[in-house]
């Protein structure tokens, strides 16, 4: 049985009915039952719309998951796929496929943002928004961001089984390279659709390990652009109502406490940092202790100040990596002459994790200084804000668990998603569904073709919902 409507929802729903009674009847109607969930006519496409009747194709589901799986630098259950790569144009065109096969109008942006867009019956308004990544980092998982892909375009396609029709526009959207793996900047397509500028210098001068450029690195794809083409990515606030991210929750809170859906709330503040040591280098054995300049220890003593001082935050939510070390010239005996760190640093506290930075580039220059190396470069690549969700797409999400009789908790995401940045262009939501141990960036990542079907259900009703307001 339908619980009451929380408050907010009900106000909404007068107003929206207040607004669009004289010259909408159709959508008032629809949205009427939709609130009630009730049927208050009997329109075909408002009855089929119980939650009992969402029925998601759960195995369909899966093999697009394993298919897209197959589109790998390395062997299963691994998933290796980094931006423009040969693997990645390949899922790229499966995505697109399968949009085309929902009956979606596609196009893509100029970095390969990909968007399928399902036109309501009211197609001039802001449309509703879903999506998420399919680059995936090395020696991953095959459910990370996909979920939040394949599992929006089934629930479009579920809701068109339903003969749902949506009064605002729906769209799918892919995002171009969610992780930093290529060219260290994450959530690149998010960040230029809400019209980064940080992004689009960074870009300018961006290479990849093997010293391609970003605009090279597009072109191989497919991408024939330049960087007067960046800003044209950006989107106004006027293009989506709403945007939703459905993902594994990738931390084990879900599964532990037998819960079916997480709404999160807010989104971590994350922030990644570059630093290169320089030292004198040479031979192992000739060199005698006191006469180094070991740019390799600089960088293990740094990694060690990491952990220091992300701990002496006091706080469980202050987190840091060292996820990067490389050590030149990297031979057993020649003393690191350059070594370059790659630091991820996050907490949910946006200062706390800004006073981390500061005492870890305090410590970058200590180190340099006392072990007679130069601090070459220490960038902080993003220092991004933490996103807050939107109050009344969390009050739907919740509805829909509550209607789909579905277990849920709020909580915090840790990790960072595109939805981070599409907060700043839309009101945003992230529905998670728990993974196995929570394991994530790692080949073990698995979630069970029920919790995805439950994910999926939510969103489908969000979406209807959202798409009527
Ligand atoms: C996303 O992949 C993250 O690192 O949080
Ligand atoms: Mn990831
Ligand atoms: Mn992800």
């Amino acid at each position: 049985m339908s619980p009451i409507p929380p408050l907010p929802f009900l106000l909404l729903f007068l107003l929206v009915s207040a607004i669009s009674a004289a010259s909408h009847e159709d959508a008032t109607r629809r949205t009427m039952e939709e609130f009630s969930g009730y049927p208050i006519h009997s329109h075909p496409s408002v009855l089929s719309l119980s939650p009992s009747s969402l029925s998601v194709d759960a195995v369909g589901l899966q093999r697009q998951i394993d298919e897209l799986a197959a589109f790998s630098d390395t062997p299963k259950p691994s998933v290796t796929r980094i931006l423009y790569s040969e693997k990645d144009v390949l899922a790229r065109s499966y995505i697109k496929s399968l949009m085309k096969e929902a009956a979606l109008s596609v196009r893509e942006d100029a970095v390969g943002n990909i968007f399928g867009r399902w036109n309501g019956y009211e197609a001039g308004l802001p449309a509703v928004a879903t999506g998420s990544h399919i680059d995936a980092i090395p020696f991953s998982g095959k459910y990370d961001g996909v979920v939040g892909v394949l599992g929006a375009l089934e629930a479009i396609n579920t809701l068109k089984r339903s003969n749902f029709q949506p009064r605002r526009s729906l769209e799918v959207i892919m995002f171009t390279s969610e992780e930093p793996t290529r060219f260290g900047i994450s959530c690149l397509g998010s960040r230029l659709l809400a019209g980064s500028e940080a992004a689009t210098d960074a870009l300018k001068q961006a290479v990849d390990g093997q010293n391609i450029s970003f605009f090279d690195a597009a072109k191989s794809a497919g991408y024939n652009i330049c960087q007067e083409d960046l800003p044209n990515v950006s989107l106004t606030k006027e293009s989506y109502s709403a945007f939703l991210e459905l993902h594994i929750e990738q931390g084990p809170i879900l599964e532990e406490e037998g819960v079916s859906i997480g709404i999160v709330t807010a989104i971590a503040a994350p922030a990644s940092i570059k630093v290169d040591f320089e030292g004198n280098g040479g031979h192992a054995g000739a060199v005698l202790m006191p006469a180094r300049n070991d740019a390799g220890l600089a960088a293990a003593e740094l990694a060690l100040a990491v952990e220091k001082h992300v701990l002496a935050s006091g706080s469980i939510d202050t987190v840091g990596t060292v996820g990067i070390l490389e050590l030149h010239p990297g031979a057993i005996n020649s003393i690191p002459s350059r070594s370059h760190l790659e630091i991820d640093t996050r907490d949910i506290d946006e200062k706390r994790r800004n006073t981390v930075i500061e005492k870890i580039q305090h410590s970058a220059s200590k180190i340099a200084t006392d072990r007679g190396v130069k601090l070459s470069q220490f960038t902080v690549v993003n220092q991004d804000p933490p996103a807050l969700c939107d109050e009344s797409i969390i009050d739907a999400m919740e509805a829909a668990s509550r209607q789909l009789n579905l277990s849920h908790k709020l909580m915090i995401s840790r990790a960072y998603h595109d939805s981070l940045f599409m907060a700043r262009i839309s009101p945003m939501g992230m529905i998670f569904i728990p993974c196995y141990k929570g394991y994530s960036h790692k080949p073990e990542e698995y979630a069970s073709m029920e919790d995805i079907a439950n994910g999926v259900k939510v969103l489908a009703l969000t979406l209807a919902k959202l798409s009527l307001d």
